[in-house]
């Protein structure tokens, strides 16, 4: 598996590639990869003759007060995994190599990026997309994956290639969960073992919601109510929300078509994230 490090290298690599008639399957992370991310590469491995994973803990996706220092990192072990699920090249930059220190431009997603993660966090899609749309010129793949742990993240990047005519096809995979069900995240590393117990609220909110709608509820008041008491009854939990949201992240009250049932909440300081969809 090839380690690069500059945008030049990387386009040299996927040009030759281009040369030899293979497509191209991009899978952007952050690193201190896990199943979840596993899980993508694989599913690029298998529907695209080449796969380039980016490793980047993109600065610009986190405000001040937030975790870009701490955010967990580990080159070696993320390389492991990743030549075990067959990737075939990672790019690995540095924040220098990425960004411009004068540059000027950046992409700003509008209405999808206000509700749910946007409220607490408003400047992160903006940092996601502008790093996720450098990615796409740079890498210039034909598919690229995201999980759907980050629901909110892959209806904003769906549609910034819709609106910006990216010519990606963009892969939604399916959350993967620990065995007791919480969702695998890189961030679940900073939970303490008392605060791991307490995590698994999201998970079981999770799964009552969805009992519900199995069970014929309509109404995502009712549904959501009975989720967060869940929730609240963890005394190591604090809810930042629990939304029932359509595909364009607008508050529904009833469901009907595509509906996202999302949630951050705070376990001690570690924010967790988890949803479910009702199509
Ligand atoms: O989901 C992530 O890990 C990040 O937001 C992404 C898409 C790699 C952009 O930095």
């Amino acid at each position: 598996m090839k380690i690069l490090t500059t945008v030049k290298e990387v386009r040299e690599y996927v040009k030759n590639a281009r040369m030899a008639g293979k497509t191209v399957g991009l899978v952007p992370t952050m690193g201190y990869l896990h199943e979840g991310h596993a899980s993508l590469v694989k599913k690029s491995v298998a529907e695209c003759d080449v796969t380039v994973v980016s490793i980047f803990v993109n600065p610009t996706q986190f405000a001040p007060n937030e975790d870009f220092d701490a955010y967990p990192r580990d080159l070696e072990r993320d390389v492991k995994l990743l030549t075990e699920c067959g990737a075939d090249c990672v790019f690995h930059p540095e924040a220098d190599e990425m960004y411009f220190p004068d540059a000027t431009t950046t992409i700003v997603p509008d209405v999808l990026s206000k509700n749910l993660c946007g409220k607490t966090r408003p400047i992160h899609f903006g940092g996601v997309c502008t790093v996720v749309g450098k990615l796409f010129n740079i890498v210039t793949p034909d598919k690229a994956f995201f999980g759907q742990k980050d629901a909110q993240q892959l209806a904003i990047i769906k549609r910034m290639v819709r609106d910006l005519n990216f010519g990606v096809e963009i892969v939604g995979c399916p959350i993967i969960r620990e065995e007791d069900g919480l969702a695998k995240s890189s961030r679940n590393t900073y939970l303490n073992p008392d605060e791991r117990k307490a995590a698994l609220c999201l998970s079981q909110a999770v799964k009552l919601g969805r009992e519900m709608v199995l069970a014929g509820e309509k109404s995502t008041k009712v549904i959501l109510d009975k989720m967060i008491k869940h929730i609240e009854k963890e005394p190591l939990a604090k809810i930042d929300y629990v939304q029932a949201v359509d595909m364009s992240m607008q508050d529904v009250d009833t469901i009907c078509g595509e509906t996202l049932f999302a949630m951050a909440v705070y376990i001690g300081k570690t924010r967790l994230i988890d949803n479910f969809i009702i199509d």
